[in-house]
């Protein structure tokens, strides 16, 4: 992607499979992303060159995804200015609980929105992503409301199939 909005980091390749519940979100809003591997220990330079050069590029906000002891979100908002979305990785002994703790329990003055571990965390992360760059953007924070119109029309045809359902059994 050339002019990406959303930066998406993992710390390795092992992560796409989870991760990539962010860049579905992010496509079903129309917004470009660029998905990169960039671990705090095994290549903290490159991580840290992603978090200072990313701003510079039109980048609105930084997903950083990562598990075991997962320091990359850390990393990277120490390097930035921009909003950056934590996603624990589930796997390892711990099961993303490890990296869970590790996001969520930043020192002051560096922020990090840590979302729920796996896949409801990374979608919800892309989630988080267009709500940012929708304060600036009509357009977008509409097609948000639409987004939640809909999961409410869904839980309601839920509901009523159930009901449907339980009246004939
Ligand atoms: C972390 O270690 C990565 O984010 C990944 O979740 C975990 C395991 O990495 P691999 O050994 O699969 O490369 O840095």
């Amino acid at each position: 992607m050339n002019n990406p909005e959303v930066l998406i980091v993992m710390g390795s390749d092992s992560d796409v499979p989870v991760m990539e519940e962010s860049a579905k979100v992010l496509d079903e809003f129309g917004i470009q992303w660029e998905m990169r591997v960039a671990s705090a220990h095994r290549s903290p330079k490159k991580a840290a060159a992603l978090a200072s050069g990313a701003a510079g590029r039109g980048v609105k906000a930084i997903i950083a995804g990562a598990g075991m002891a997962a320091h990359l979100a850390g990393v990277i908002a120490a390097d930035t200015i921009l909003p950056v979305i934590a996603v624990p990785i589930p796997g390892g002994a711990l099961n993303g609980l490890d990296a869970l703790y590790a996001m969520v329990q930043m020192p002051g003055g560096i922020p990090v929105a840590t979302m729920a571990i796996g896949k409801a965390g990374a979608k919800n992360a892309g989630l988080l992503a267009v709500q940012i760059i929708a304060l600036g953007n009509a357009e977008l924070a509409g097609k948000l409301v639409g987004y939640k119109e809909a999961m409410a029309a869904e839980v309601e045809e839920k509901d009523l199939a159930l009901q449907g359902r339980l009246q004939r059994g």
